[in-house]
């Protein structure tokens, strides 16, 4: 590990006191794929066994995460309990857990501070300490907690604040760890900027394992969106505590909420860049194959589980263009070059202020490798040349780096290639 990284570390301390999280949550949730007319046990279950049997489970995505409307239309049991709707889930949550652990999965579900969830079911608000109590007794790992129905309104930051660390107290003292996500979206309008969530006093690592920064994120629009604003919050996040863009969309072409092949990887290597958490939202059980094999990059998911857990950020933007880089735990950077354009290609170009916002010591020579060449057909790449080696030299390089990157698809999708740049350590 590089001396910067050791001192780094030195300095962060844990989240929560709850031991989870370290490093931001791979899995799949529900929303975006079976939203609440498709919930059931029988589409969680097949879910997961489409992880199982594609690879992924294997490649860390393991947490099943049902979202919203898995509790029953008609409230809570005569003891004031949560219950699953007993149609959609005949074996209740507990049996569902259950199963789930057995397949070597985690479990997760979804509640509201408010007095109802966003779709309407039954909320936590006023039932916080047996809600995170019920849910320890089942078994649960992870605990996703909108902001709907809440009395004020979602952006009343004193009622916010102070509701969600009562469900996060309610779950430490459960004793269980269990990975808290606060999620600021519901009732929020499109293009809501939350970043309140990461930079207040209350909020981020005090509060809860991740946070969301933007409303939901449903293309590409919304997409860029949450990326911008996630960009300004790189100081906020940390082992255990992650700025949450929303999840994976990929490009399933039946899917309501999707992006094209090449904006999908996009997000991919940029939420690995971002240290966000790894959510499918994607119908797992007809990925394309572009999108398995964006999901399935081992080394990007290196970078996304990079045991430094720093957050990384924007480097440098022109035009266009931009690069964004995260160091890793053993000196080398993960740097993403971005071409956001719509039709045309464009020469991405890390500059000498690229260079010196990376640790890299004076003179060394930094070797690069394309975290996605054996991905891609060489078509894709074969729009120019990097070079594969390049000398640092005070603040910047001698050489400089760059690759062109084409609109993806041509019809205005964003491109990137990644590199990962191991040199010595400032
Ligand atoms: C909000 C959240 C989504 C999802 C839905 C469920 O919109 O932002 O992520 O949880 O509610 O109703």
């Amino acid at each position: 590990m590089g001396q910067c990284a050791l001192a780094c570390l030195a300095l962060t301390a844990w989240a929560l006191d709850n031991g989870v999280g370290h490093l931001p949550p791979l899995g799949y949730s529900t929303w975006n794929d079976l939203s609440c007319s498709g919930m059931s046990e029988e589409g969680v279950l097949s879910a997961a066994e489409s992880l199982r049997r594609t690879g992924l489970q294997k490649r860390g995505y393991v947490y099943v995460n049902l979202d919203d409307c898995w509790q029953d239309p008609l409230g809570r049991d005569a003891t004031g309990r949560l219950q699953a709707d007993p149609q959609r889930f005949p074996s209740g949550m507990h049996g569902l857990s259950k199963t789930l652990h057995e397949r070597g999965f985690k479990f997760g579900v979804y509640t509201d501070r408010g007095r109802r969830t966003c779709a309407g079911r039954e909320g936590s608000q006023g039932f916080e300490t047996l809600d995170a109590q019920t849910f320890a007794e089942w078994g649960v790992d992870f605990v996703k907690e909108d902001n709907c129905r809440s009395l004020s309104g979602p952006n009343n930051k004193s009622e916010l604040f102070a509701q969600f660390a009562l469900f996060r107290d309610a779950l430490n003292k459960t004793g269980t760890p269990i990975f808290f996500s606060v999620c600021g979206g519901g009732d929020q309008l499109p293009f809501s900027n939350l970043t309140y969530y990461a930079s207040d006093e209350r909020g981020g690592k005090k509060l809860a394992n991740s946070w969301r920064i933007t409303s939901d994120v449903t293309g590409s629009w919304t997409l860029r969106f949450a990326y911008k604003v996630d960009a300004s919050l790189r100081e906020y996040a940390g082992p255990g505590g992650f700025n949450d863009p929303d999840m994976l969309l990929g490009s399933s072409p039946g899917a309501a909420r999707r992006l094209g092949p090449h904006q999908s990887r996009t997000q991919f290597s940029l939420w690995a860049i971002l240290m966000a958490p790894m959510l499918l939202g994607a119908d797992v059980r007809q990925l394309t194959p572009f999108d398995l094999e964006t999901y399935s990059n081992e080394e990007v998911l290196k970078v996304s589980q990079d045991s430094f857990a720093q957050q990384g950020s924007l480097l440098t933007v022109k035009g266009s263009t931009s690069l964004w880089g995260r160091p890793l735990v053993d000196g080398a950077w993960a740097v993403l070059f971005l071409n956001e354009g719509w039709f045309w290609k464009r020469k991405v170009t890390c500059s000498k202020r690229c260079w010196s916002k990376m640790s890299f010591k004076r003179n060394s020579t930094v070797h690069l490798q394309d975290l996605w060449s054996q991905w891609l057909p060489h078509s894709d790449i074969g729009v120019g040349q990097a070079s594969r080696a390049a000398q640092a030299s005070g603040a910047g390089l001698v050489g400089q780096v760059a690759q062109t990157l084409q609109g993806a698809d041509g019809v205005g999708r964003t491109w990137s290639l990644r590199w990962k740049l191991a040199g010595a350590a400032c």
